[in-house]
């Protein structure tokens, strides 16, 4: 099988994130807007059948100009960090990011965590 979606409206996020509608294009139901403030993540739970190297996909909006970095942890250990969430054009411009990861069989945690005071972008799902 592909990889599966996980919405991020159904992921875990920090406390004053609002789950969105206002800006269309979104995978599911909405997508999540973090608070503008360093230390804003999101934490999706992602389930492996096997151990071994994931690609995780994240799909958002930035429309800014300005980059809006995120530290990539699994279960807790950095796999990546100021991984580049550029602008896109418009709030309606969504765009994926691409992170390698190795994961464990079962459930992983994948955390997404903003690195600037802009927050994360508007982020939308995680297919791994
Ligand atoms: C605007 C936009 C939001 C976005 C926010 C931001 O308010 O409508 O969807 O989250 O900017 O800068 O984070």
């Amino acid at each position: 099988p592909g990889p599966r979606r996980y919405e991020a409206e159904n992921a875990g996020y920090t406390p004053g994130s609002t789950v969105d509608t206002n800006h269309t294009g979104y995978s599911g139901s909405g997508f999540v807007n973090t608070p503008n403030a360093v230390g804003a993540h999101v934490e999706w739970t992602v389930t492996a059948t096997a151990a071994g190297p994931a690609t995780l996909t994240i799909g958002y909006a930035n429309g800014t100009t300005t980059d809006r970095p995120l530290d990539i942890t699994v279960n807790g250990t950095t796999v990546a960090t100021g991984v580049p969430f550029a602008g896109t054009g418009a709030w309606t411009a969504w765009r994926t990011v691409v992170v390698p990861a190795a994961l464990r069989a079962g459930a992983n945690t994948v955390r997404a965590t903003a690195t600037t005071a802009n927050g994360a972008a508007n982020l939308d799902y995680l297919d791994g």
